[in-house]
């Protein structure tokens, strides 16, 4: 945990009347330096878009054990100028020669760790398509400056700073099987000191490859066949198709209605939004102001579970599987799922219809920006566990992602629990795998509220917990920094963080039947919100981590 909270909080009050335009920019990322990089292209005379490529390019050099270009995420956007929202779809796909079975051995079990370490964990990046796709569609400045901040600190180097060390010792045994991951991102085998710069000139190279001939620089030509190269040599099975063929999808995002807001979240392949905005709608059945604390988190858990059970059942690639959105979404369908609820006695998960463990990678970034015309962008980015699959085909730097692992690896057939589901999210060739990040806007006429985090299977209720402090008019702070609790259907516990319950909650709560299961604190949410009946603008970063919030004027 970083010892101060890095929030930079600026109010720019105009007396008289609320604008179009909001009174100051703000970026909130997970790096003080990606942050940076977005106001360096915001001063320079970009949009929140070109700040979102900078930003997510940045972050890709400094954070390598969150995101990067070896990965992939979803970029929702607000174009002001038009009032309209659109999520750039730039998630990872399976290779074409995927198949249902390929991390099974012979028995028909699941190979340890195929999935997650080196060249066969890997799925086709969508982040450099996704940079690209933003410039081209959306964007005021070319990509070679929106790069810029990225390419300058690939080349010089960054300093390790305390989660990095964390994170590197966390995936020393996986980074150390690869020679230039661990050459890279470790020094004599072993997390680098605090201070220590950490230089990436290969790709520093590609990026410049990139910044001048866009997408085609990283999916054609010799960086593409490097990649290739690499990870067949390593045992993975991309090829030159897999890389030619890779495309940004637009997506219309989630939609929902909560007290007065309208909720704008992830599409499919995120199963974020519909799970968020089903959560919202059993909630919305409910007067929280008339409850005690126990019985609101109760009902919250209630929620949670019920939303959980349906995105393991329901959700996958929406180019690959018919998903019943509307059905999901649809307020009558909230009413069935709220009846089954009970105020005074957990549902036990097993005696819902069963689906199957939602798990995820927990490591991945967000980050949320504002600009002066009012454009907003809300992205969050994987590259799946921390350092993704620890494998960097040779004379690329480009750390490839282990995104494969949010497959369901072994469909069909009963898990642990002797539960059966998840067929909508088994592996087929270019399928997009189902993923729980949950980029998010919460608007009324008054307020646009830009958040999200990082997590695994976690995010979604963290987005839950933030929107629900943003709708009852909280500052960002308390967004970030409120204490989480998570239940997510199978294992059928509260997870919670060390300070979330007090003596007496916790004892109503397990005298309703459930079980608490106290975690590390998780999550590192970004946030930012424009108020415009007061014209103030506020942002926050995550106190759990040390990232940085700005909010200043760039006109
Ligand atoms: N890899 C994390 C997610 O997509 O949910």
């Amino acid at each position: 945990m970083k010892p101060t909270v890095l929030l930079l909080l600026a109010l720019f009050l105009t007396p008289l009347h609320a604008t179009d335009h909001p009174p100051a920019a703000a970026i909130a990322s997970a790096h003080p330096l990606a942050t940076e990089a977005g106001f360096e292209v915001l001063n320079a005379g970009g949009n929140a878009f070109d700040a979102a490529v900078a930003v997510s390019a940045t972050l890709a050099v400094v954070e390598p054990y969150s995101s990067g270009i070896g990965g992939g995420g979803f970029w929702l956007l607000h174009i002001a100028e038009q009032d309209r929202q659109v999520m750039i779809d730039g998630r990872e796909r399976a290779p074409l020669a995927a198949h249902r079975d390929l991390y099974l051995d012979a028995q028909g079990e699941v190979i340890p760790k195929a999935s997650m370490d080196g060249a066969l964990a890997a799925a086709i990046p969508g982040v450099p398509a996704a940079l690209d796709h933003l410039t081209q569609h959306y964007g005021r400045m070319p990509l070679s400056v929106a790069l810029a901040p990225a390419i300058r600190l690939a080349r010089d180097g960054f300093p390790v700073t305390e989660h990095y060390r964390r994170m590197a010792s966390f995936r020393l045994a996986a980074l150390n099987k690869d020679k230039e991951a661990a050459r890279l991102f470790l020094r004599q085998g072993q997390a680098p000191a605090l201070g220590e710069l950490i230089r990436q000139p290969e790709l520093a190279d590609v990026l410049k490859r990139m910044a001048n001939d866009g997408a085609d620089g990283f999916y054609h030509g010799e960086v593409a066949a490097r990649l290739v190269a690499g990870v067949r040599k390593a045992g993975g099975i991309w090829t030159a198709k897999d890389l030619a063929d890779y495309r940004v999808v637009e997506r219309a995002p989630i939609r929902g209605r909560y007290r007065g807001f309208e909720i704008i979240s992830a599409a499919p392949p995120s199963s974020g939004g519909i799970a968020l905005v089903t959560m919202l709608n059993i909630l919305s059945g409910f007067d929280f102001k008339a409850l005690d604390e126990s019985t609101r988190l109760h009902l919250i858990v209630e929620a949670m579970r019920r939303a959980y059970r349906d995105r393991a059942e329901f959700l996958g690639d929406p180019d690959s599987v018919a998903i019943p959105s509307e059905h999901l979404l649809h307020p009558y369908y909230a009413d069935g799922l709220r009846a089954s609820m009970r105020k005074d006695k957990a549902t036990p998960s097993a005696s819902l219809p069963g689906a199957v463990r939602t798990d995820g990678g927990n490591d991945t970034t967000h980050f949320s920006i504002l600009d002066q015309d009012g454009n907003a962008v809300s992205a969050t980015l994987s590259i799946n566990y921390p350092f993704g699959a620890a494998f960097v085909p040779p004379g690329t730097g480009v750390l490839l992602n282990d995104e494969m692992d949010d497959f369901s690896l072994k469909p069909g057939v009963p898990n642990a629990y002797g539960l059966v589901g998840a067929e909508a999210n088994a592996i087929a060739p270019g399928k997009r795998m189902l993923s729980s990040m949950t980029p998010t806007f919460v608007r009324s006429d008054e307020r646009l509220a830009i958040l999200g985090s990082p997590g695994g299977s976690r995010i979604i209720t963290m987005v839950l917990l933030g929107t629900l402090e943003a709708v009852d008019g909280k500052p960002p702070l308390a967004w970030v920094s409120r204490p989480r609790i998570h239940h997510q259907y199978l294992p059928d516990v509260i997870q919670h963080e060390p300070n979330a319950l007090d003596n007496t909650t916790r004892q109503a709560l397990q005298a309703r039947g459930h079980t608490l299961n106290e975690q590390q604190p998780w999550g590192n949410m970004q946030a930012v919100v424009w108020d415009k009946a007061t014209d103030r603008v506020e942002a926050a970063s995550d106190p759990r981590v040390e990232g940085m919030a700005r909010v200043d004027s760039t006109r």
